[in-house]
């Protein structure tokens, strides 16, 4: 019996689409497993999926959405874009996947400004730039059950035809805060002139590649003073930053008898909890580096402090507002490590 069932498991585990499998491995961690969303927006809404066409899902997942978390899938194939997508539209019991034509609206950007500053700015922000944070949330307090989306983003304006955005202007996205402006009071003209300024926006892109490389992984400096003095020096340099010192330990504790165990390496963990809180608001990955950790080590003579580099993570993590919190941690630690080694 046991067996039996084990085997109707595992038959069911190969028969499984391939583009469902794909989706599990590189989507569902941000859009959840049955596209409900989370540190992504929803997927299988049918007001969204009604009004995207395929080619729009196929340049999302090429571009991605630089700055925005949304990661680009340069490595996946054609093939394997177009099951995640079939994918993504079984879960569309409604009509068929729409067709836009590719060419531009015209209207007046100028006209369109005025009206995005009264209309689209509180949720999208000024520049477009998007609310703060991303996706859906279950567990925090934010301003909108979902967060607008970045319109001033290279992904996006590079994925979405202008027929594509005056459609979701026009019909809304049902289920989410994004209401349809023609029931809303805009005219289709006025609509025109708002898919023309969001048009209008152009980010300069830079390269994550070029960023990641412009930045080390590590922070390390040498210290002139013995292990014992820098691992103090480097407590009172925390403290003096406002952190709360959590514990110190040596690197290879729990991994090794108490006998063998490398004095020569000790590890500073520390936290400010005011910045921890709004670094999680920001994004749940966060969780992943801190609290923050300083390691001092003695090797071949010479007192080594070292740190993980802030910056060289949140570019991994493509979250522009999570940068800024990097950038500032990173300011944080360079100054720690000045002053213990000073
Ligand atoms: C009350 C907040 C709110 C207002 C006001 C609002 N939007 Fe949205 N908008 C959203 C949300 C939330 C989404 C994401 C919906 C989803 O998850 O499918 C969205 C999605 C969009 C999208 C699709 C982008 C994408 O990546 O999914 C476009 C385009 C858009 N809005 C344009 C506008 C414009 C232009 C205006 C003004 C005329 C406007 N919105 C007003 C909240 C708002
Ligand atoms: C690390 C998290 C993350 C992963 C992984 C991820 N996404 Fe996203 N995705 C996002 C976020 C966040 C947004 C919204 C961007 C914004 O708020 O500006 C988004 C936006 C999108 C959009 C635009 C939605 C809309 O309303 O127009 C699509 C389509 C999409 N993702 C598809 C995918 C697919 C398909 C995959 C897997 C191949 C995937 N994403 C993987 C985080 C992620």
């Amino acid at each position: 019996m046991l067996m039996l069932m084990l085997a109707a498991t595992a038959g069911e585990a190969t028969a499984k689409p391939k583009g469902a499998q794909l989706y599990g491995q590189h989507c569902a961690v941000c859009h959840g497993e049955n596209g409900t969303g989370g540190v992504g927006v929803p997927l299988a809404l049918p007001g969204f999926l009604s009004s995207v066409d395929d080619a729009y899902f196929r340049e999302t997942m090429r571009l991605g959405r630089p700055g925005r978390v949304m990661p680009a899938f340069t490595r996946l194939s054609d093939a394997e874009i177009n099951a995640i997508i079939a994918h993504i539209r079984s879960w569309q019991k409604d009509a068929a996947a729409p067709s836009f034509n590719t060419q531009p609206v015209k209207g007046d950007a100028k006209h369109g400004a005025k009206l995005f500053a009264q209309h689209c700015a509180t949720c999208h922000g000024d520049q477009g730039q998007g609310g703060h944070g991303t996706g859906v949330t279950f567990s925090r307090p934010r301003d909108l059950p979902i967060i607008a989306p970045a319109l001033n983003n290279p992904g996006f304006l590079g994925a979405a035809s202008d027929n594509m955005i005056k459609t979701t202007l026009m019909k809304g996205r049902a289920g989410t805060p994004m209401v349809s402006f023609l029931e809303q009071g805009l005219s289709e003209q006025d609509i025109d002139d708002v898919v023309s300024y969001v048009r209008s926006f152009a980010t300069p892109a830079e390269s994550p590649q070029a960023l990641l490389e412009a930045e080390p992984a590590m922070l390390v400096m040498e210290s002139s003073y013995s292990l014992e003095e820098t691992v103090a020096a480097v407590k009172r340099a925390a403290v003096g930053k406002n952190f709360r010192l959590i514990r110190d330990q040596y690197l290879e504790d729990g991994l090794y008898s108490e006998e063998e165990l490398n004095s020569k390496q000790v590890m500073v963990y520390f936290c400010n909890f005011k910045f921890l809180y709004d670094a999680l608001a920001l994004d749940p990955r966060v969780g992943l580096f801190l609290p923050c950790r300083v390691t001092v080590v003695e090797q071949d003579g010479k007192v080594l402090v070292m740190t993980i580099n802030p910056k060289r993570l949140s570019h991994l993590f493509n979250n522009a507002e999570l940068e800024r919190a990097c950038d500032e941690m990173y300011r944080v630690y360079a100054d720690i490590l000045e002053e213990a080694t000073l």
